[in-house]
């Protein structure tokens, strides 16, 4: 009786076994024998249920067919139909060393989807490549998809030796051509192995008619390869999913929740929230229907409150303050996969997500193109076309916290979504300097030091009903800016707001007087910089402030949302658009006049609950 029999399965049913498992993918071009191969190691570690060999061996006579052992996998998952492995089968078996899933990606490019997903959670993978027909294109794309998605551990098989009646120069050839393109693409393979998985050369030891080769099967390469860290063991990361309030009146706890991507945490530990850069400490773990313990661990959900009150939202990151801190950038280096019908275009905007958030990105810089289909590195153009991978810059309309794919794959992926589908994904490589990095530090620094009012913003909000909020004016010189800034003030002031329309001159003779007399040109962003810190403290005491700003560009907005956090801030433009590419919260005609337009900006605050209606 096999020993192994309930480890063989093809369904979702997961060994239960408190050993380590290690997943692998099989990849590479269609035909070049993956399922072969699979199904060879099976048969010859004895893994098969019993009688499976014998069955599908007899099957194949009574329907005249030619026996292959890629059958083996198809009948493990009942669909022998269309001859190919139509999804990432998952093959479950075990050496003497540990266990092993086994993920059989499929060649075809239609697939090239479902190999993004099955990879995804491989630790190492074997790479197949028919020593006949040479390094093909999904040699090349699949290769470079596994050192995207961060797995190292590449071995490469040159399958269907016997076809070339196992000469050496023909396996010495592909071993030269694709070590090449590997390092290109800065791929150390761990090794390449010289294998017939239709007569079992080299996939155990004890078959091998290559007097000239004498090293790994593999089925050595597999016992070789080593375990990656758990992910519990890492920096700790929690994207954060939802702020839950607890509803009993006076109780201004709030719950953060979300799932640990890696590491763990306990309480009274202290976390940092990226990008804003906000602290405190963990007080208790919360369950919603289990007894909370206290501390909890990748990959599992977990919420927790904490001490103080600080103002998170959806899409930060929680990092512990002892650990390595995440990188924030709104400019990021990617390698990506281009999967869109269309071309991947500059100047569309794109949705970006990481983790929980999603961010509006455009097409940067493109530095580099491969197209798969041919050996070469594509001449550098100004689109990314269909199943291209390329390395280039995205611009994202605010910052995001994340890892370098080097330092932690997990928190680097990201997909691109157009039109509600899913049309390209990656790693973000590093970050790229934004020229917001000196602003982004100082806030950091700010938040770090912040001395927090004993009275929670939300008890502020329900004293002046309103949310704290930044108004910020902008159009061409004499749009009519300043007379709705006034308009503005004195409607709302007159409703009984707690509002404060900010003269730029204020903050300039004054918070600036020292880098007033110097270039103008020199200190622009300066400026803005502290008419937000400025604008910070006065949002932190509850108030609405308004600020009129010329012609507002996209760099200047970014640094006010550096400052303050997106959504406490509303943008207004009145008349022309100034041609800076910014999209607006809030236009108003000049033509209205300053009653009318402010009358119309209230409305709109009413609308988006920043001001609460009175009753
Ligand atoms: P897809 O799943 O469709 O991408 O293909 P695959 O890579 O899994 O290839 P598969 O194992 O189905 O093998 C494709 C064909 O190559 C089959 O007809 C196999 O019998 C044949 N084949 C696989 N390995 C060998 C080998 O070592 N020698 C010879 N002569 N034929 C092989
Ligand atoms: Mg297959």
């Amino acid at each position: 009786m096999n020993k192994n029999l309930d480890r063989i399965n093809t369904g979702t049913r997961e060994p239960d076994t408190d050993n380590r498992t290690m997943s692998l993918v099989f990849a590479g071009h269609v035909d070049h024998g993956k399922s072969t191969i699979v199904g060879r190691l099976l048969a010859d570690t004895g893994s098969l249920p019993e009688g499976k060999l014998e069955q599908v061996k007899r099957n194949c006579e009574l329907n005249s067919r030619p026996f292959e052992y890629a059958f083996l996998i198809d009948a493990l998952k009942d669909e022998q139909s269309q001859g190919i492995t139509i999804d990432s089968a998952r093959v479950f078996f075990r050496t003497g060393k540990r266990h092993y899933i086994i993920i059989d990606a499929p060649g075809h490019i239609e697939f090239l989807k479902n190999m993004i997903t099955g990879a995804a959670r491989a630790e190492a993978a074997l790479l197949v490549i028919d020593a006949e027909e040479g390094v093909r294109e999904n040699s090349r794309r699949h290769g470079y998809m596994l050192s995207m998605l961060g797995i190292r551990q590449i071995a490469v098989l040159v399958n269907k030796m016997d076809l070339v009646d196992y000469k050496e120069d023909v396996y010495r050839n592909i071993v030269s051509e694709y070590t090449r393109f590997l390092n290109e693409i800065g791929v150390e393979p761990r090794c390449f192995v010289p294998v017939s998985g239709m007569n079992g050369d080299n996939v155990t030891p004890e078959i091998n008619a290559m007097s000239w080769y004498s090293g790994k099967s593999v089925l050595d390469v597999l016992d070789d390869f080593r375990s990656e860290p758990d992910t519990a063991e890492r920096p700790f990361r929690m994207p954060v999913q939802d702020v839950y309030k607890f509803t009993r009146f006076g109780d201004s706890r709030r719950i953060v929740a979300g799932t640990i991507e890696s590491g763990s945490i306990s309480v009274g530990d202290e976390v940092i929230f990226y990008p804003s850069g906000k602290k405190s400490r963990i007080k208790t773990m919360e369950a919603f229907n289990a007894e909370p313990g206290t501390s909890a661990a990748a990959p599992y959900p977990a919420s927790f409150t904490l001490e103080e009150q600080i103002y998170i939202t959806r899409g930060q990151v929680a990092v512990k303050s002892i650990e390595p801190a995440p990188r924030v950038s709104t400019n990021v280096r990617v390698s990506l996969f281009w999967l869109g019908r269309k071309p991947m275009i500059k100047k569309k905007e794109y949705i970006f997500k990481i983790g929980t958030v999603k961010v509006p990105a455009r097409l940067g810089n493109i530095e580099r193109i491969i197209d798969a289909s041919d050996l070469e590195v594509d001449e550098v153009s100004d689109r990314i076309e269909r199943h291209d991978v390329a390395e280039c810059v995205l611009e994202l309309s605010r910052a995001i916290a994340f890892d370098p794919a080097d330092e932690h794959p997990l928190t680097s992926r990201f997909v691109i979504v157009d039109d509600y589908e899913i049309t390209g994904g990656g790693i973000i490589r590093e970050d790229v300097n934004d020229s917001l990095s000196d602003v982004r530090e100082r806030v950091f620094l700010r938040n770090y030091r912040w001395e927090k009012s004993g009275i929670p913003n939300g008890r502020r909000a329900e004293r002046y009903n309103q949310r704290a909020t930044l108004i910020v004016i902008t159009g061409k010189k004499d749009a009519g800016k300043k007379p709705l800034a006034r308009a503005l003030e004195r409607l709302l002031f007159d409703d009984g707001r707690f509002v404060y329309f900010l003269g730029i001159g204020n903050v300039l003779y004054g918070v600036d007087s020292d880098i007033r007399d110097s270039k103008a040109e020199d200190h622009a962003g300066e400026h803005i910089r502290r008419m937000a810190e400025v604008a910070n403290i006065m949002l932190e005491a509850g108030m609405i402030l308004i600020v009129t700003a010329i012609d507002l560009g996209l760099h200047d907005l970014n640094i006010i949302r550096t400052v303050i956090s997106p959504d406490h801030i509303e943008t207004v433009l009145v008349g022309d658009d100034t041609g800076r590419n910014i999209s607006y919260d809030i236009y108003i005609d000049p033509s209205e006049g300053p009653e009318q337009g402010a009358a119309r900006v209230r409305e709109s605050l009413q609308e988006k609950g920043i001001i609460f209606r009175a009753w």
